[in-house]
């Protein structure tokens, strides 16, 4: 190669280098900027439960299934989503007869029906704040805390439909 044509791309290179790293570095502190607004932001502040919403989120709608039962359905047999998490009759019968089976599954959206500590409770022991089970078919859950608290964070930051 001729040593005037690689001089010109030795300095292209370096000018390249000097443009990168000055945009890496002017971005990067925006960018930490960006994500400490957008957690500012979060829902989860303004529900004040310390939990993370969108892991309640993914929880409740594609793990748990809370929406299952604690959701009335729409005239498909759909949980209806203007109605998310309010409150449902429930649509099954033991096969055995048992009269003690609960006919609804209370509202737990927007306002949950207890308090932090209960919730996480029910949630990671199973124990409601009777001091007794649920009722099946109200699943046993066995939460991790951090779970529990993430889907009472997302209940929260959820609109009561009235
Ligand atoms: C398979 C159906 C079903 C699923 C899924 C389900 N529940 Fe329930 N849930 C019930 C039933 C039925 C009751 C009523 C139990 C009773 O009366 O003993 C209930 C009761 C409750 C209660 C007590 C409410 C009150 O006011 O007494 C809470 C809180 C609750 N569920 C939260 C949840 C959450 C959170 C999820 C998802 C993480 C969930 N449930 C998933 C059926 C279900």
């Amino acid at each position: 190669m001729h040593p005037r044509l690689m001089y010109r791309r030795l300095a292209f290179f370096s000018i390249s280098a000097t443009i990168a790293l000055t945009l890496i570095w002017s971005g990067f502190p925006l960018a930490l900027a960006q994500e400490s607004n957008a957690k500012k932001n979060a829902p989860q502040h303004q529900a004040g439960a310390g939990g993370d919403v969108a892991r309640g989120k993914y929880i409740v709608e594609s793990v748990a299934m809370c929406g299952q039962c604690h959701t009335p359905r729409d005239s498909n047999g759909n949980p209806d989503r203007s109605r998310w998490l309010q409150g449902a009759s429930i649509p099954w019968m033991p096969s055995q007869p048992d009269s003690n089976w609960p006919l609804s599954a209370p509202r737990i959206g927007g306002t949950p029906p207890a308090d932090d500590a209960d919730m996480v409770k029910l949630l990671t022991t199973g124990v409601w704040t009777t001091g007794d089970h649920l009722r099946f078919p109200m699943p046993q859950f066995r939460m991790e805390r951090g779970d529990a608290e993430a889907v009472v964070a997302y209940l929260k930051s959820l609109t009561p439909v009235q």
